[in-house]
């Protein structure tokens, strides 16, 4: 979604906030702008479109040491330059850079703003021209941003500039994540710290309702009080080559790849000395105190938690819901005495799931995160958290997060049974390295699932996944992962329900894909298969080794049945990455999609 970058110092600013941006786009964007500032005054450049189009026009004589940057995933307002950030004042004496939704801009804009005439139709506009307000009636800049702030409602992360205090960028956040780094001589500010790393490693947590007046040798953190605030940086643990992509053609098959090792890596981070499964004990006895477990997710993440709900069920014994955290915000369910809630979020930051976190520890409510990124808001914000180590994730299309989420969920299922005296049935971590051996081989018979999607997918409009039990689930995500990038319209059915409706959608030549990786339910997923087939529709059978018939398309490598989903997904990742790629569809970053989904 929408990020900010910002830089002061001594450089050239123009091409290290364009490539701060280049390295946001992977966050969903559908425009982008840069504002520099000199001598001259303010100048500003913004394009609909990709950060390359956006380059195009940025005027190379201009030169300055201070600037701010902004790619937009339009929420008020279409796609336009207009609409694109930076927005400026009337004057053009203040210029700002917004991430996040300002819910009562309307009512501030009649309240406060009636005599103003607006250049676009964003929330954005409106703050930019109430710091202006409050300044034309005496307020200083920081006075004036500061009153601001305490009208708005809502979630924001704000840079801007003021043409007269040509030796800072004004900084604030709300809900909305925001980083300033430190450098010497510079200093920078960053929705997310891979935007900056090309500069730096060390950066300041910023908390709601701060500002930051960043200048190029010092910056004053300060509460919406004036007071000021004291925090120390840290080193954010990145290596800048986990963001590049090497040789490969696309990040998401990189992802895909990497899958093998993330398993090993998180097998090794989930180990003692004595080579044992280990989790913080706060957490197995959060998790043995609770008499029912509440995931809440969204999108990939809430289908590793349907596969999590098996998981704990089935080891630990504990009775587990999975809630999608957008439905569960207004419509909460009866509650049982001592739940515990565990939020799975690849990137730390949805919105919709922080909703429910703020709402439930308000309640009194213990809570767990299990996340791929250190320090993001729900691994702060929640009483403990669980690590994903899957490296960072930067196609939208989630692959390694989803294996991850489901590994780390298998250890905590495992852990809390031990610890309950219950018997898991077989030892994980030699089930989990079959698994990483299993997703290998999968990573090496491309060649054959590029077949499979040319033969299934290249001129179909539609597709069903369907599956039994935990089967269902995983081609809940085949789906997911289809529509996403490749466009198809694409819906997973549990095997037996198909017919309760859907069937009538089953035309000659209609892909229909199904998993078949379970015992108990093998020979029924086969018979919903015939009933389609008998329709028209073009069967692909994904089976596991010993459960395979003749007519499969592809059989996976043996694994233990509850952990197959680490695998049946694999081919069903890769059918999604070629189906997009013959169809010519940006891989890597889907139309209207955003990576990390930081607005309600
Ligand atoms: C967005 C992404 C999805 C992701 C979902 C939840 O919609 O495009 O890939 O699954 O958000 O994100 P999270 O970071 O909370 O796992």
């Amino acid at each position: 979604m929408c990020g900010i970058v910002g830089y002061i110092g001594v450089n050239d600013t123009k091409e290290i906030l364009l490539k701060g941006l280049e390295k946001l786009e992977y966050r969903g964007y559908d425009s982008a702008g840069i504002a520099v500032m000199n001598a001259n005054g303010v100048h500003v450049f913004k394009e609909k479109g990709r950060i390359a189009d956006l380059r195009e026009i940025v005027a190379l004589d201009v030169m300055a040491n201070i600037g701010i940057g902004h790619t937009r995933w339009a929420t008020h307002g279409v796609p336009s330059r207009t609409n694109s950030h930076p927005h400026q004042s009337s004057s053009k004496r203040f210029t700002l850079v917004h991430n996040g939704v300002i819910e009562n801009y309307d009512l501030l804009k009649r309240e406060y703003l009636a005599d103003v005439t607006f250049v676009s139709e964003t929330d954005t506009e409106v703050i930019v021209q109430m710091i202006e307000k409050f300044v034309y009636e005496g307020l200083d800049v920081l006075e004036a941003f500061r009153k601001t702030l305490t009208l708005l409602h809502g979630s924001y992360a704000l840079a801007l500039l003021d043409e007269q205090n040509s030796d800072t960028i004004f900084v604030a956040k709300n809900k909305s994540p925001l980083l300033v780094g430190l450098g010497s001589d510079f200093n920078v500010v960053a929705s997310d710290a891979m935007a900056m790393l090309q500069v730096t490693n060390e950066y300041v947590e910023l908390m709601d309702k701060e500002i930051v007046i960043v200048k190029k040798n010092e910056i004053t953190i300060q509460n919406l009080d004036g007071e000021t605030v004291t925090r120390t940086s840290y080193i954010a643990e990145l290596d800048a080559s986990d963001i590049e992509k090497g040789t490969y053609p696309h990040y998401m098959l990189k992802e895909i790849d990497e899958q093998p090792a993330v398993m090993r890596k998180i097998i090794q981070a989930y180990q003692n000395e004595q080579g044992e499964l280990t989790i913080a004990p706060e957490i197995i006895t959060a998790m043995n105190n609770a008499d029912r477990v509440y995931i809440i997710a969204a999108g990939t993440s809430y289908h590793a938690g349907l596969v999590g709900k098996q998981f704990i069920e089935k080891m630990a014994k504990i009775p587990v819901e999975v809630h999608i955290s957008s439905e569960f915000g207004y419509n909460m369910p009866l509650l049982s005495e001592k739940p515990l809630f565990v939020f799975i979020s690849q990137s730390g930051e949805t919105a919709d799931s922080r909703a429910v976190l703020v709402n439930i520890k308000e309640m009194g409510y213990q809570s767990l995160t299990i996340t791929n990124v250190p320090g993001s808001t729900l691994s702060r914000e929640a009483d403990h958290t669980l690590l994903l180590h899957a490296g960072p994730e930067i196609a939208v299309a989630s692959t390694k997060a989803y294996t991850a989420q489901l590994a780390v969920l298998a250890i905590l299922a495992d852990v809390t049974a031990k610890s309950r005296n219950l018997d898991p049935g077989f030892d994980l971590i030699h089930e989990l390295g079959l698994v990483s051996n299993a997703i290998e081989v999968l990573c090496d018979s491309k060649e054959l699932i590029e077949h499979i999607s040319r033969e299934f997918l290249a001129v179909t409009r539609n597709a069903f996944f369907i599956g039994r039990g935990i089967d269902y689930y995983v081609g809940l995500e085949g789906a997911l992962k289809l529509k996403e990038i490749s466009y198809i319209q694409a819906e997973g059915f549990a095997g037996g329900e198909l017919k309760h409706g859907t069937i009538a959608l089953i035309e000659d030549g209609t892909p229909v894909i199904a998993l078949a990786t379970q015992e108990s339910v093998n020979l029924s997923i086969r018979g919903n298969v015939k009933e389609v087939v008998a329709r028209g529709a073009n069967p692909c059978i994904i089976s596991m080794k010993g459960l395979n018939m003749d007519e499969d398309s592809f059989v996976i490598p043996e694994v233990h049945e509850l952990l197959t989903p680490l695998i049946s997904v694999i081919p069903l990742q890769l059918i999604a990455y070629y189906a997009a790629l013959h169809r010519d569809c940006d891989v890597d970053k889907p139309r209207n999609l955003a990576k990390s989904v930081t607005v309600e």
